[in-house]
């Protein structure tokens, strides 16, 4: 039985930064920002928008009520959850309309958490043919402002419907998966700002790169030039290739060309959102499957998970038949284009205006937020939801 994803679509928040007028700002060369790390704007969410709703708009757009109905698992991935205890899933499940009869879940391990909600998917709909998995990946990444990290924050959300006979990517089974105790990136439940190693990060990044291909070598037998393209966890739009670059000498000149000119293309919407962590590597995904026209049905795509402190994952899947009919390219466009551009001022009041962590009541004003699904505020030490759809 195939099994994979049926749908994919993506959320980002209506409001963004220039990356040129960013590093004006931070006294570096644009280049910098937008050569050096691959960045050309950065997603910001306004305080009515959080993980859930994120990903919550970003399901909304791909499911329709028989889905609902057939959903009886809701993963979801992030690492930068509203509460220690509550799944960010339920308060989708609901806002969404799903069937009650249901498990919901959140998952965590930094970056890779929705690859762990896929092979977690993969597992039950192997065993309940029949259903319908929600996965959703949805972070908003803060470093702090005037940080090494700062150029990489980012915010937004993917969601997928794992499914049997998958109408885009059909999973295979086989996959390489390597854990390693590493403090490149951590966030305490402190504070919600990440704490970084840059350097460590990067280089953690390739080394897991190398071990879970060679692995995955092993394993499958399979060599570069069995893949049309590699999509990478991006936290910034330039990393992919650096691990990728220093293998690509083990396969031909042709293979090679072939996957870096993929890999441009797996950037396109990364580039104008950042780093939304849990959800990079799919929206990498989404990027290549919307924007490179000619792609065919039956390539392989491998996909390069990785999560700081660290797991990291390779696997892959088979474009299927008539996948492109599946995919919203117009929609998604739309999304980015229909943003609106706020200035290093308004971003650093805005970074800087969070959320209170007292218990003291917030009404929020949706302003120009054109999101369907939004905060409207804080009582008692509950989150206040809201889905103009219902
Ligand atoms: P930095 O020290 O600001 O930058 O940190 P740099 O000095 O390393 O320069 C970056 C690149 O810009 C270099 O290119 C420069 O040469 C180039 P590279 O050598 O890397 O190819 N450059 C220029 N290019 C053109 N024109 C110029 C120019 N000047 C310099 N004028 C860093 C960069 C990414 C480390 C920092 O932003 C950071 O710490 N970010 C957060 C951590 C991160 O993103 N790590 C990535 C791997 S870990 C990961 O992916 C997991 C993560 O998503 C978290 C999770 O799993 O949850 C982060």
């Amino acid at each position: 039985m195939k099994i994979g994803i049926d749908k994919i679509g993506f959320y980002a928040p209506h409001l963004y930064v220039d990356m040129n007028k960013l590093a004006i700002a931070r006294d570096v060369e644009p280049a910098k920002f937008t050569i050096g790390i691959g960045q050309e704007e950065m997603a910001f969410a306004p305080m009515t928008q959080d993980t859930v709703t994120l990903a919550a708009n970003a399901a909304l757009n791909i499911l329709d009520e028989a889905d609902k109905q057939k959903i009886d698992f809701v993963i979801f991935g992030t690492e930068t959850g509203i509460d220690s205890s509550k799944a960010s899933a339920v308060y989708v499940h609901d806002l969404l309309g799903i069937n009650p009869d249901a498990r919901s879940i959140e998952m965590k391990q930094a970056c890779y958490a929705a690859t762990a909600a896929i092979q977690m998917a993969k597992g039950h709909i192997a065993l309940n043919p029949e259903s319908k998995v929600l996965v959703l990946a949805s972070d908003i990444a803060r470093y702090g402002l005037r940080t090494g990290g700062e150029a990489t924050q980012g915010a937004g959300a993917v969601a997928m419907l794992i499914s049997a006979d998958p109408k885009i990517l059909a999973l295979e089974e086989k996959s390489a998966y390597h854990t390693s105790d590493v403090m490149d990136f951590w966030r305490p439940t402190y504070t919600d700002k990440a704490i970084v190693d840059g350097k460590l990060s990067n280089e953690q990044y390739i080394e897991f790169f190398a071990k879970v291909w060679e692995q995955y070598k092993v394993k499958t037998d399979a060599s570069f030039s069995d893949f049309e393209a590699i999509c990478f966890h991006l936290p910034y739009t330039k990393m992919g290739q650096k691990a990728l670059k220093p293998l690509l000498p083990e396969t031909d000149e042709v293979t090679q060309n072939r996957l870096l000119e993929n890999n441009e293309a797996s950037k396109t919407y990364n580039k104008r959102i950042g780093n939304i962590y849990t959800g990079s590597l799919y929206l990498s995904l989404l990027s290549l499957l919307e924007t490179k026209e000619d792609l065919e049905e039956g390539a392989r795509i491998g996909l390069f998970s990785y999560g700081s402190g660290a797991v990291g994952e390779f696997f892959s899947g088979i474009l299927q038949p008539g996948f492109k009919g599946a995919l919203q390219p117009t929609r998604h466009k739309e999304i980015l284009d229909s943003r609106k551009e706020i200035d290093v001022a308004e971003y650093e009041e805005r970074f800087n205006n969070t959320l209170p962590t007292d218990g003291s009541t917030l009404e929020l004003e949706k302003e120009d937020d054109p999101s369907s699904i939004y905060l409207a505020g804080i009582k008692d030490h509950m989150r206040q939801y809201v889905n103009d759809n219902r």
